[in-house]
């Protein structure tokens, strides 16, 4: 959590911060850039599911018999806001493999930045399951907003959302609209430029993921 914004949290660890670097770098080209966002992926969902309940099982290890968490409670949905929310899936699911998957499709509307839905289909069980939305920029925070709000129709009541950078703006936008949704990211930048875009950012992470710049 920072001081300005409870509902974040910034992952600083160095393997992240590394790995962020390279994908800021405009010289990064798409295979790399696909790589390094699936590991940083990866230990952004570790952090997203510090908090998951646990229990103890009985085993039996080669040496003994022992009690040995394992999670336990309600089951998971990643849910991707198309279409970048995908470049972080790959990396989430290998890591939570028996997640279900929603997607919901929003492009932004180049003159007023606000959220157009397009698509949406999530499990039938969204609501027995703990969500964590995954988009990898969060600029203004509107389609992250437009997205849950959907989201919170379905009676989910427990949502997370995952982002790899965070601009300033986007956190006190869900701040002020959902604040009982806990933000991981790898980075709190400094602003939006005047296109909407996050400053210093990597641009435009769909071009960036699917090599359409
Ligand atoms: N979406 C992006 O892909 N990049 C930004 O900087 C802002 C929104």
């Amino acid at each position: 959590m920072t001081a300005d914004f409870p509902n974040l949290t910034v992952v600083d660890h160095p393997l992240v911060q590394h790995k962020l670097t390279w994908l800021r770098a405009e010289e990064t080209n798409t295979d790399s850039f696909r790589n390094l966002l699936r590991e940083v992926s990866q230990m952004l969902v570790y952090e997203a599911t510090r908090d998951l309940p646990t229990t103890l099982q009985a085993i039996q290890t080669p040496v003994t018999a022992m009690q040995s968490p394992v999670i336990s409670g309600k089951k998971l949905c990643l849910v991707s806001i198309l279409r970048a929310g995908n470049g972080l899936l790959d990396g989430a699911l290998s890591i939570l493999p028996l997640a279900r998957v929603g997607h919901i499709g929003l492009y932004r509307d180049p003159s007023t930045l606000e959220p157009v839905e397009y698509y949406f289909k999530v499990p039938s069980d969204m609501a027995e399951r703990q969500v964590i939305v995954v988009d990898p920029m969060l600029a203004t925070g509107n389609s992250a907003v437009a997205a849950i709000d959907r989201i919170k129709e379905h009676g989910c009541a427990s949502i997370k959302l995952l982002c790899l950078l965070a601009a300033p703006e986007g956190v006190a936008n869900m701040l002020k609209h959902h604040p009982d949704v806990p933000i991981v990211t790898a980075a709190l930048d400094s602003h939006l430029n005047e296109h909407g875009y996050i400053v210093p950012g990597l641009g435009d992470a769909g071009d960036r993921i699917f090599g359409t710049l």
